[in-house]
């Protein structure tokens, strides 16, 4: 194949390089595109055939339902690993040895503490307010008590910036919940491992003791292995654009954690348990609900399902898939949205309005149930997602830094008005 891409514009031709990736993914580097053509730019509605950055830390292949961590499949991590070697492993480059886990976890437990302050602006908001939201807003606060900038030359204010994140961001998310619930504060344990401390900050009542569910511990582990790093989705793209002003690391993850939020993004999570509770209660026809989803007048989608890049299942869903049923009747927990869940999948992968379209079900269409049966409330769904995307972001950002990336400003064509004189009020 040819190093070169050729481009013709107005009889004129324009050569431009090909980057050719370790995976032997091709892109053309059009970085010199407007200077060597006076000005012409390209136009991609959705980034679908634009590549923002190089990167060596996830890879997917959405044809082939290959999704990797820095070289390593996502069905032996989840198997294999816990998150916080995976974070480890995402953030750093290399799976840690025991003693550097054993160190990470050490230094993220000392950060294990947020500013006693923080409690008034989580006091501030009204129970009602979404968790993800407030979030957003905590994540965003924590710049106002830690001030100093990283300088990302120094490995070390590198290390520290990350270890701080890694331990306050569970107290943030156990504190989003409890708020809502009117649960007093709490904590956690030094003593627990990272996994069991969240669920302990999460659920445990101020009169009794928690007990560790080693059921509980491992799917959310699991879970939270899937969720860790996506590549260049719309909230880790977020976190790369706004972190390359040179903006915070907080504010960076907490512009991320607004991009989540979305129902398209990692929203879908609440948005297809809604669905089917939906579904049950209004009588369990999938069959309706099918229709709706391929009818282009309602604006009505199949929550879980598609995604924009794999064309193929999604590795995510397949190991949720079997995690729901094992946590689920491990639990000894029959819950009917389950089936609802199994019955529309059928349908769907046998429709030819999905199946043409490769519409596949994604992360978020089995990992609602399990989170349920977990105990964790519906509004709670895309806070798990965001806990688990954390070292995903953290990675993305330290990589962008690094790298020495620009700032991200893209270009656009204007289809506005075309210069005219001002119109005085009287004549308007
Ligand atoms: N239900 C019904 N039709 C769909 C769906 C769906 N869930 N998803 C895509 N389509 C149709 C869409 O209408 C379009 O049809 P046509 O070609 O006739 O116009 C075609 O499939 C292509 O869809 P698109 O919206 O152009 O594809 P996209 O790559 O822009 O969007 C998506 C990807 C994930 C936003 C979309 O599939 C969707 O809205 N899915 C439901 C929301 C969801 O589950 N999101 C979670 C994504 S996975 C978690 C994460 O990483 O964020």
């Amino acid at each position: 194949m040819s190093d070169k891409a050729t481009l013709e514009i107005n009889g004129q031709k324009h050569e431009f390089p090909l980057v050719t990736g370790t995976e032997n993914e091709v892109a053309i580097n059009i970085k010199t595109l407007r200077g060597v053509t006076g000005g012409v730019t390209t136009i991609d509605p959705g980034y679908k055939n634009t590549g923002s950055c190089e990167s060596a830390i996830t890879f997917l292949d959405g044809e082939k339902g290959i999704l990797r961590y820095r070289g390593y499949s996502i069905e032996e991590l989840a198997e294999k690993a816990d998150f916080l070697e995976v974070a480890y492993l995402l953030i750093f480059g290399e799976l840690p040895t025991s003693e550097k886990l054993e160190q990470f976890h050490s230094d993220i437990k000392k950060h294990a503490v947020v500013d006693d302050d923080v409690k008034k602006i989580l006091d501030a908001f009204p129970k009602a307010a979404h968790p993800m939201g407030v979030l957003a807003s905590l994540t965003s606060a924590l710049t106002a008590f830690n001030p100093t900038s990283v300088n990302v030359d120094s490995e070390e204010e590198m290390y520290n910036a990350i270890v701080r994140i890694l331990g306050k961001f569970p107290i943030l998310v156990a504190w989003t919940m409890r708020k809502k619930h009117g649960m007093p504060l709490d904590y956690g344990s030094s003593s627990l491992g990272y996994v069991e401390n969240i669920l302990q900050m999460m659920f445990k009542r101020p009169d009794e003791d928690y007990v560790q569910n080693p059921i509980l511990v491992n799917a959310l582990d699991k879970l939270l292995i899937l969720h860790a790093d996506h590549e260049q989705n719309c909230s880790t793209s977020t976190v790369r654009i706004v972190g390359s002003s040179h903006a915070g690391l907080f504010a960076s993850l907490s512009s991320g954690i607004s991009a989540l939020w979305g129902p398209l993004h990692g929203g879908a999570n609440q948005a297809v348990l809604e669905m089917l509770e939906g579904i049950k209660e209004d009588g369990g026809d999938t069959k309706k609900y099918m229709a709706k989803a391929k009818d282009k007048s309602d604006p009505f989608r199949l929550m879980g399902f598609g995604h924009r890049v794999y064309k193929n299942f999604d590795p995510r869903a397949k190991i949720i898939k079997v995690a729901a049923d094992e946590v689920l009747a491990d639990l000894g927990v029959e819950d009917p949205i389950l089936d609802i869940a199994k019955g529309l999948e059928k349908e769907a992968l046998e429709d030819s309005y999905f199946v043409d379209r490769k519409l596949y079900p994604n992360v978020d269409f089995y990992s609602g149930i399990i989170y349920r049966a977990m105990g964790i409330p519906t509004e709670m769904f895309t806070v798990m997602f965001a806990l688990g995307r954390l070292p995903g972001w953290i990675s993305q950002w330290r990589e962008m830094r690094l790298r020495k990336e620009p700032i991200g400003r893209p270009r656009q064509i204007y289809i506005g008005e075309t210069h005219r004189p001002f119109k005085d009020i009287n004549n308007r």
